[in-house]
């Protein structure tokens, strides 16, 4: 008797439920576009957060470090810049890591406002330090790039928004000044905002920072196919792509792109999609400052730039603004 193997189709969503979900449809478009794209902020599912996690630690990649450092160092500054009796008000808050300096800075704060699109985040992060911490704190569960209103149950006082991580710099100019002019809108008149922005610098220190010895980068890149074949049931080979950071120095960023290592197809919803061997995904930007480019997105957004911390080496500056 002969036997019969067959080679089962890998099982994932009918085309229609991959054009019915935000992540499918984004991915669709990249991927007919020319040159093709992914959006960078579908790199976060659970196994992206972590990778990115570990990117935070790596030796190469100096912003958190740096940040991280002149937040401690000029605490006391920072702290006369929001003024007494604050809300803070912390966008994309993740493991609110930075918030702790800010908390041990601002012990009168009337409530700390984390707003995070990943609701496991939030919960995880505001019971660690409601543990720690005795101000109120008042979740939001929500995409802070969309209109939103604060919850009711936020106390009266003047709102500091907290943008720290240069996060700022995974968008593209336009969508920034968006962003800022949204988060103008939210904290209302007399507000403060402290943005944190990654510096211009040679190019070798922005590309090792974004093409570590580890991999773990190019792993973080590459999670974005496994990631499409997990939940949209593509079928990208994530071997035959390699990572690749570029630096455009006449747009001031850092460029991430997915370069096809052949000739090949890929399938996803029920589309074939080509890819000549050298051909790329650019996955994400990632802007870098001067003083003066991120004071003229802030003035943009309607902010007036009052204040700038940054560290003796010029590698990362947090910008503190007011709304006039
Ligand atoms: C989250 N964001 C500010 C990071 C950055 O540096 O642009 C994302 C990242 N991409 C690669 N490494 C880190």
């Amino acid at each position: 008797m002969s036997q019969v193997v067959r080679q089962l189709a890998p099982q994932g969503p009918a085309p229609a439920e991959v054009a019915g979900t935000a992540f499918g449809r984004s991915v669709l478009a990249g991927l007919a576009a020319s040159p093709k794209t992914l959006e960078s902020k579908y790199f976060y599912d659970a196994e992206g957060s972590q990778l990115f996690d570990r990117i935070t630690e790596l030796e190469e990649y100096y912003p958190t470090r740096a940040e991280t450092a002149l937040l401690e160092s000029n605490a006391a500054a920072i702290a006369g810049f929001a003024g007494p009796e604050a809300v803070l008000v912390e966008f994309g808050s993740g493991a609110s890591v930075k918030t702790r300096i800010l908390l041990d800075a601002l012990p009168d704060l009337r409530a700390y406002v984390p707003i995070d699109i990943s609701g496991t985040h939030l919960k995880k992060a505001s019971a660690a330090l409601a543990a720690d911490y005795k101000v109120p704190i008042v979740p939001l569960h929500a995409d802070y790039t969309a209109a939103i209103a604060l919850p009711a149950a936020v106390p009266e006082g003047r709102r500091v928004g907290f943008f720290p991580g240069s996060t700022i710099g995974n968008f593209a100019p336009e969508e920034a000044v968006g962003f800022l002019a949204q988060a103008r809108r939210l904290l209302g008149h007399g507000a403060r905002f402290l943005v944190g922005a990654d510096l211009q610098k040679e190019e070798a220190r922005l590309l090792a920072a974004y093409d570590d010895r580890e991999g773990v980068t190019a792993a973080f890149n590459l999670n974005l196919l496994h990631r499409i074949n997990r939940e949209l049931g593509g079928d990208f080979d994530p071997a035959a792509f390699r990572h690749e950071a570029r630096y455009d120095a006449a747009e001031a960023r850092i460029e991430m792109h997915l370069v096809s290592r052949r000739d090949q197809r890929v399938q996803l919803g029920g589309r074939r999609f080509a890819f000549r061997e050298g051909e790329s995904i650019h996955t994400e930007n990632s802007y870098k400052y001067t003083s003066e480019s991120l004071a003229r997105l802030a003035r943009q957004g309607g902010w007036q730039p009052l204040a700038e911390w940054r560290d003796p080496e010029g590698l990362f500056s947090l910008h503190g603004l007011i709304a006039p």
